[in-house]
């Protein structure tokens, strides 16, 4: 306990000296700064080779912090009830006297914010004068970080302090939603769509290749860079092959996402596996089908993504 105050000091301390910090949420891990700071912010950009058109998410403990930078309106106020803290980012209209960077926002008139659930990024949170931008903590276009160990493989000695958090318990980005005019989604993540509509009582569907709404959003993304074939049911000979469900055959080249095709459990070893092939240098992977409903729309989302290559 002691410890973990005392990491959260670190953590602190660095951010308020404008460094970028490796922090756990629920998601995936974030590599952050201050969201204020143009020179927290820019280090974000360099630290991640991620284009300067690409905004970046701002993470909130409270609402009264979040509404000095953005407007707010009812169907946010539905949502954030409903999913926060939790994998959910909106994506609100910017007030013209906040004091969020320019680089954070690629000076367009909008903000992602989001509130994450982790315990510990809420303590930190709590001990700032200012929100954290935080992306996910990956080098542009690579898997996204589920552990501290993951974030340490991106950056190495480049960064000054990971904050200890555990495995991410979605290890799938945030759902993330546009609220300015009409809902829209703009990125499949860690809540169900179906769930969303249950509560803005509409019928939202992600529309693929909506591009430039979310920037990031590029074909090419989670990649662990070999080639990766999708819906497979054999895979070749030397192949790493994923599969959903836990079998009674052998062999080092299978890898298993789940004891019994559970979406959830899939969902959180999914990056973890990837990086883990990727790291014993197979040169191809192969994936078994993974059923399009619920999670499985966001799964295959970025599978799909992933193997674009
Ligand atoms: O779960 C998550 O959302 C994780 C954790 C760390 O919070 N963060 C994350 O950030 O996935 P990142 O930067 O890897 O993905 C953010 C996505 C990008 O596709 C970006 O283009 C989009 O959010 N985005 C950011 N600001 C936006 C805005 N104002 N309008 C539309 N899309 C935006
Ligand atoms: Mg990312």
């Amino acid at each position: 306990m002691k410890k973990d105050l005392s990491n959260i000091k670190k953590s602190k301390f660095y951010l308020d000296k404008n460094e970028c910090v490796g922090i756990p949420t629920e998601t995936v891990y974030g590599l952050a700064g201050n969201a204020y700071s143009d020179k927290a912010t820019s280090k974000i950009f360099k630290l991640k080779k991620r284009p300067r058109r690409n905004p970046l998410i701002v993470h909130y403990c409270s609402l009264k912090m979040l509404q000095n930078d953005c407007y707010t309106n009812n169907n946010f106020f539905k949502l954030y009830k409903k999913f926060c803290p939790g994998p959910i980012t909106f994506v609100l209209k910017l007030k013209k006297n906040s004091k969020i960077s320019k680089n954070v926002t690629n000076k367009k008139n909008t903000l992602a914010v989001r509130f994450p659930k982790h315990t510990k990024t809420r303590k930190l949170l709590k001990s700032l004068i200012y929100p954290l931008a935080a992306p996910s903590a990956n080098i542009s276009t690579q898997i996204s970080p589920v552990s501290k160990k993951d974030v340490k493989d991106e950056f190495g000695k480049k960064i000054k302090f990971i904050l200890e958090g555990n495995e991410s318990k979605i290890g799938l980005e945030s759902t993330i939603i546009n609220l300015k005019n009409k809902p829209q989604i703009l990125r499949l993540g860690g809540i169900e769509i179906s769930k969303i509509n249950k509560v803005l009582g509409t019928k939202l569907k992600f529309i693929k290749n909506k591009k430039l709404i979310a920037p990031g959003q590029d074909k090419v993304h989670y990649s662990p860079g070999i080639p990766m074939r999708l819906n497979i049911k054999k895979p070749k000979l030397n192949e790493a092959f994923i599969l959903i469900k836990k079998r009674k055959i052998a062999g080092k080249n299978l890898f298993y996402l789940s004891k019994n095709k559970n979406l959830k459990e899939i969902a959180k070893n999914l990056y973890k596996t990837l990086r883990m092939i990727k790291n014993k240098k197979y040169k191809s992977i192969a994936v078994e089908k993974i059923p399009n409903k619920g999670l499985g729309e966001t799964i295959n989302d970025r599978l799909l993504r992933a193997s674009k290559f």
